[in-house]
C-alpha cells in the first residue's frame, strides 16, 4: 500500500477522523487547490491516479487538478460523468469500473473524487468495490459535500427502486476542502447545503445556529465559510467516531430527514432539493414537538427565521399525509412497526425518540 495514512497535515484547520480501523485527516483551507499536487504527494507515494469528476466541476477545476498532479510526476487520467443525481446509477458505475480497469488501476493506486456528493458517493462506491478496494481521496466541491457527504464513509449508488440502495461504509485516505471553490457553486446549491449546516447548529451547536442567524447575507456567510465548515466537520467527526455504522448517535444527523426524505420521494425528487426537503422536515417536526410541550417554546419560530434567511422553505402546500406516512414506513432506515425520530429539547440539543409508526402522523 503506497498511501501513507494520516500524512503530515497538522495545521489548525485539520481534523482527524479516528475510527477503530482507520485514521484520516480532513484538511480545510481557503486556496488549498493551489497546492493540491503537493498535498497529495504528502500522502501518496505511488505513480498512478484516476480522477473522477462531473461535467460542471471538470470545467472549473478538472484541468487545474490534472496539471497539478502531473507536475508531481503522477500518471493521471480524468474520468468525467454527467453532472446530476442520474450519474449515481448502476449504468454509470459499470462504465466507471470499465474506465478504471481500462486504465489498469491496481490496489496500490489512488482514485480522487473531485466534485459534489454525487461524485463522492459514486466514486467512493467504485473505489470500495473495484478489485475489492482501491484507496481514494475526497476533494468535495459543493457545500453539502464539504460539510457532510465526504465525511463518514457512506458511499452508494441509486437503484430505479430508490436512492442509495446499494452502498458501503468505505472511508477515504484524506479529505481536502478548499472553501474558495464554493465561489463558483450555483446559489441554489449553496442554499441547499445550508439546510444541513443549519441542522448541525440545531442538533448540536446553539452558538453556530446564532452565528448563522447573525449573518446579513450570503457574502458575509461566504467570508466566514471556512470556520462554518470546520465546525460542521467537527460535529460530524464526533458523531461518526462514536457510531460509525449508524446504529445509535449517528441517527441524530437525521433531524428533519424522516419527513424530508418522504417529501423528496413524494415529489419524485423533482420539486424539492434535499436541503429544501430537510428544511421543511426540521420545521414541521419541531412545530409539532413544540406544541406537544417536548421542545422549548419559540424554537420553531427561530427555525423558520433562519430558513427564510437562507432562502429555504419551511412549509409545503397540502400534501397527502397518508402517502407521506406510507413513504416513511418504506424508508430503509425504519423498522416496519417502530420509527426513530429526532426531536429537539431546545436549539443545540437533540435526542432520538423511538415511537410506534402509527404515532408518526402526530409529527407531520
Ligand atoms: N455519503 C453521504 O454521507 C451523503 C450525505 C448527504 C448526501 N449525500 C448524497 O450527496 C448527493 C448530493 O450532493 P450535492 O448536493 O453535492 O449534489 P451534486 O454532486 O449533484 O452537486 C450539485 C451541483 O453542483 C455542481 N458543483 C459542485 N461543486 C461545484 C463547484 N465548486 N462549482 C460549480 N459547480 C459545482 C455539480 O456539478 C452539480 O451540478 C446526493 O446523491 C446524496 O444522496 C451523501
Amino acid at each position: 500500500m503506497q498511501v501513507q495514512k494520516g500524512g503530515n497535515l497538522t495545521a489548525m484547520s485539520d481534523i482527524m477522523i479516528k475510527l477503530s480501523h482507520k485514521t484520516y485527516p480532513i484538511h480545510i483551507e481557503k486556496g488549498l487547490m493551489d497546492s493540491i499536487g503537493k498535498e497529495i504527494k504528502k500522502i501518496y507515494s505511488g505513480k498512478k491516479i484516476a480522477v473522477v469528476t462531473d461535467s460542471n466541476v471538470n470545467s472549473f477545476y478538472g484541468q487545474k487538478l490534472e496539471e497539478a498532479l502531473k507536475e508531481e510526476n503522477y500518471n493521471v487520467k480524468t474520468f468525467v460523468v454527467e453532472a446530476g443525481e442520474k450519474s449515481k446509477s448502476i449504468n454509470v458505475l459499470l462504465k466507471l469500473y470499465d474506465d478504471l480497469l481500462g486504465f489498469e488501476m491496481t490496489r496500490g493506486d489512488l482514485i480522487i473524487a473531485l466534485g459534489g456528493g454525487v461524485v463522492g458517493d459514486l466514486t467512493g462506491f467504485a473505489a470500495a468495490t473495484t478489485l475489492r478496494g482501491i484507496p481514494f481521496v475526497q476533494i468535495p466541491t459543493s457545500l453539502l459535500a464539504q460539510i457532510d457527504s465526504s465525511i463518514g464513509g457512506k458511499v452508494a449508488v441509486d437503484l430505479p427502486r430508490g436512492k442509495n440502495l446499494i452502498g458501503n461504509f468505505y472511508h477515504p485516505e484524506a479529505v481536502f476542502i478548499d472553501p474558495n471553490v464554493l465561489k463558483t457553486l450555483d446559489k441554489k446549491f449553496l442554499h441547499d447545503g445550508m439546510g444541513e449546516v443549519i441542522k448541525y447548529g440545531a442538533i448540536k451547536d446553539r452558538a453556530l445556529f446564532d452565528t448563522l442567524l447573525s449573518f446579513n447575507d450570503d457574502e458575509e456567510l461566504l467570508n466566514n465559510i471556512d470556520e462554518i465548515i470546520y465546525k460542521c466537520c467537527n460535529i460530524k467527526k464526533e458523531v461518526v467516531e462514536k457510531d460509525e455504522k449508524d446504529k445509535g448517535d449517528r441517527m441524530m444527523l437525521n433531524f428533519g430527514h424522516t419527513i424530508g426524505h418522504a417529501i423528496e420521494k413524494y415529489f419524485n425528487y423533482e420539486r424539492y432539493t434535499h436541503g429544501e426537503a430537510v428544511a421543511i422536515g426540521m420545521y414541521k417536526i419541531t412545530e409539532k414537538s413544540e406544541a406537544m410541550g417536548i421542545t422549548e417554546k419559540g424554537t420553531a419560530d427561530l427555525l423558520k427565521k433562519i430558513l427564510i434567511k437562507y432562502s429555504l422553505p419551511f412549509e409545503i402546500e397540502a400534501l397527502d399525509k397518508c402517502k407521506v406516512l406510507e413513504t416513511i414506513s418504506m424508508d430503509k432506515k425504519n423498522d416496519r412497526d417502530r420509527i426513530n425520530i429526532i426531536l429537539l429539547n431546545k436549539l443545540g440539543e437533540a435526542f432520538i425518540k423511538n415511537i410506534d409508526s402509527k404515532l408518526m402522523e402526530n409529527y407531520i
